[in-house]
């Protein structure tokens, strides 16, 4: 792997938002990693303290329980912070079908408020999780940024209106801003217990415990998955990037493309297991291809994907055997 050197400035104070969930705590690791001080807002909704109960007697990090739907909460985490990394939201399109209310307050109003105190506390830079979901019904491969598409489900509708508000507040309101579009995210810390649990997580329980996975349709859509660290790395690069960068959004992914069934194939062959799924029915509000084009993250972030998925999956499962064991 390549030596990466990251040039923060001294005393640099970064806030993670949903610093508690799987994405999140994977940043704040690496941050007091590099000696950053690290404020994390959570209300605990679906992360976890044990995700980062290791890191609570590090000085450097501030752990504030409270509610981006809060202003105040979201006012208190603000203060005296350079970078937010706005991580907090409500994840997975089967749980905004069945409540889209709670999803909308929580990542449209809740956004709303942290692009607002970051204003109002004069942050230097406002990067935030936007998702690949936002290319909806558009069928290009691969996905260019620019080209997006009608959203399929509520968790789409949050996140395009995020990218909406991040881009007003960069042009009218002096907050610069910049918006990650992250593909299938997998990897350390990621929950496999949650009914809304992603592919991989799912995939890896149900084979450790003996039971047959469930694919939704034949198995033949495919997803950029895209390891943690690589979207580590692309929170890191656009707090560090020019600002020709800001006031845009970016392709985070590997810029590849495996099938759900290529995927089970290959949990199993690190497992050793052989499996026979079972076949649902399409699910509604999913997408059947996604895969990223990533040069403009290249080009404007400097962001080099750090691990290709076969090792990413390979260190995925290394950390699921020895979470269960
Ligand atoms: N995991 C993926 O594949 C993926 C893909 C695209 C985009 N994203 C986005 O990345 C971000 C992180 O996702 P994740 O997979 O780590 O999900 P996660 O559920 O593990 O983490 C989200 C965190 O936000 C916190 N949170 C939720 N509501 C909150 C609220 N009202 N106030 C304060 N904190 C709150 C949760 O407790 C949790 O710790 C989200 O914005 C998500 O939409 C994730």
């Amino acid at each position: 792997m390549e030596n990466r050197e990251y040039k923060f400035h001294e005393n640099t104070r970064l806030l993670v938002t949903g610093g508690a969930g799987f994405i999140g705590t994977n940043i704040v690791e690496k941050l007091l990693s590099l000696g950053l001080e690290v404020t994390v807002l959570d209300n605990f909704s679906t992360g976890k303290i044990e995700n980062i109960e290791h890191l609570l007697s590090n000085p450097k990090l501030q752990l504030i329980e409270g509610d981006i739907r809060e202003i105040e909460d979201c006012n208190k985490a603000c203060r005296h912070i350079d970078y937010v990394l706005h991580n907090a939201a409500l994840g997975s399109v089967p749980r905004s079908m069945s409540d889209p209310k709670t999803t909308n307050d929580v990542n449209i109003s809740g956004t709303l408020n942290m692009l607002i105190a970051s204003k109002d506390n004069n942050v230097k830079r406002f990067v935030y999780a936007s998702s690949s979901s936002v290319y909806g019904d558009n069928e290009n491969l691969p996905k260019e940024e620019e080209t997006t598409g009608k959203p399929l489900s509520p968790y789409a509708i949050t996140k395009v209106t995020n990218e909406m508000y991040g881009r007003i507040f960069h042009n009218n309101f002096d907050l610069p801003t910049i918006g990650l579009r992250y593909f299938n995210v997998f990897g350390k810390n990621q929950d496999f217990n949650s009914q809304y649990a992603a592919v991989i997580p799912n995939f890896v329980k149900k084979i450790i415990s003996g039971e047959p996975p469930v694919i939704w349709g034949n198995g033949s859509q495919t997803r950029d998955f895209t390891f943690v660290e690589n979207v580590v790395e692309a929170n890191i690069r656009a707090c560090l990037a020019s600002d020709e960068a800001t006031g845009n959004v970016f392709n985070i992914a590997t810029g590849n493309r495996v099938s759900i069934l290529d995927l089970l194939r290959e949990i199993c062959n690190i497992l050793g297991a052989q499996v026979s799924p079972i076949f649902m029915d399409w699910r509604a509000g999913d997408v059947m291809h996604s895969f990223a084009n990533i040069e403009k993250a290249k080009k404007l972030l400097n962001y080099i994907p750090i691990y290709d998925f076969k090792s990413g999956i390979r260190k995925t499962i290394d950390w699921y055997l020895e979470k269960l064991r």
